[in-house]
């Protein structure tokens, strides 16, 4: 089976072509296109221009995964697409291409979760990732953690009461003066930070629940910036080396604790956060040294942050079709 998914669910618009055989995919061809340069200038995203900009973009990025995949519409046997969570005006570019073509060619529709594509990037390298499988989702907008027990059947354990992992790295970043999205930067400049001049508090992290809360961490970070007189490169550094240890500790630790109160056979990390090599490191080696019979999963860094392969993949292991008269784009789209 072949799916052509798309993905515009926030400033990216994507499409990627998969060929699946079994339990098995093939990567065709998978193309993103990224109005970032836009919006890193203005420190966020502003969604009607996100939505323009997706508008311009759709059919060239459609036109592209097909011509590398060797393939044309005719090719494609069914259409995966994000129709929530996201900007509605963003959603709606590749929801109704989406409905466009699946009526116009006559193939079947597959409306995707987002967050469920996230945790489906893990597939798509990794087809034999075996049940139960706790899915932790660290991205821009959710923290949320998953238990799976089959393709397509699962139970939310639990999310972030208020600022998402990433929105913490982002809004952090801001206060260090640092371009949207700041994750990656701050990534790096931790590796020359001092891990022990700042110590940042750890919302949550011992609470009897799988919840999870980061907004008293960029109040944390905002009174320390406020009393630094002068914010040089060391102290920048400090503080982003300060601020990943706390998000990453609190990850590894509810996340953790959830592997030990559920018999799971795998653990899978996605969503931009995961492409975090030190959150990566430290997931591998705490489970090496906890739970050695847990075998962990992350998807390739590319496949971490937003992208249409990811939204095809879920779309193949959990293959639910429906009339395209009957879908419509959800911005509040949650796991229900
Ligand atoms: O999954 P994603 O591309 O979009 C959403 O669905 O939100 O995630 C984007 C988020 C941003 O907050 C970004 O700062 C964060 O992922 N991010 C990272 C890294 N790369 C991206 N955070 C920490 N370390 C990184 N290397
Ligand atoms: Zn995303």
């Amino acid at each position: 089976m072949r799916i052509l998914g798309l993905e515009t669910s926030c400033d990216e618009t994507a499409a990627a072509i998969i060929e699946g055989h079994d339990k098995k995919i093939t990567l065709k061809s998978n193309i993103l296109a990224t109005s970032l340069a836009l919006h890193a200038k203005t420190g966020g995203i502003i969604p009607e221009q996100a939505a323009r900009e997706q508008i311009k973009c759709i059919m060239p990025v459609m036109q592209e995964a097909l011509h590398l995949a060797h393939m044309s519409f005719a090719d494609i046997d069914a259409i995966a697409v994000t129709y929530g969570p996201g900007l509605i005006g963003s959603l709606l570019v590749g929801v109704e291409t989406a409905k466009t073509l699946s009526f116009v060619l006559n193939k079947p529709i597959i409306p995707v979760n987002h967050m469920m594509g996230h945790i489906y990037a893990n597939w798509i390298e990794h087809p034999d990732i075996t049940f139960p499988t706790l899915a932790l989702v660290v991205s821009g907008g959710h923290t949320d953690l998953l238990l799976l027990e089959a393709h397509g059947t699962f139970t939310l354990l639990g999310g972030t009461r208020d600022d998402a992992a990433g929105e913490a790295f982002d809004k952090i970043g801001r206060l260090l003066g640092l371009t949207y999205p700041a994750g990656p930067m701050i990534e790096q400049l931790a590796k020359t930070g001092n891990p022990k001049r700042f110590r940042f508090p750890r919302p949550l992290i011992g609470s009897d629940d799988y919840e999870f809360s980061f907004s008293g961490l960029k109040t944390a970070v905002l009174r320390e910036v406020q009393k630094t007189k002068q914010l040089d490169q060391q102290t920048i550094a400090d503080i982003a080396r300060a601020t990943q240890d706390a998000i990453i500790d609190v990850l590894i630790k509810k996340t953790l604790k959830a592997a030990s109160n559920y018999n799971i056979s795998s653990l899978v990390i996605s969503g931009g956060v995961a492409a975090n090599q030190t959150l990566r490191d430290t997931f591998e080696k705490t489970l090496h040294e906890k739970r050695p019979q847990i075998n962990f999963f992350a998807p390739a860094k590319n496949l971490c942050t937003d992208n249409a392969a990811m939204i095809a993949s879920a779309a193949f292991y959990a293959y639910q079709p429906i009339p395209w008269k009957e879908i419509t784009a959800d911005p509040e789209l949650y796991f229900v």
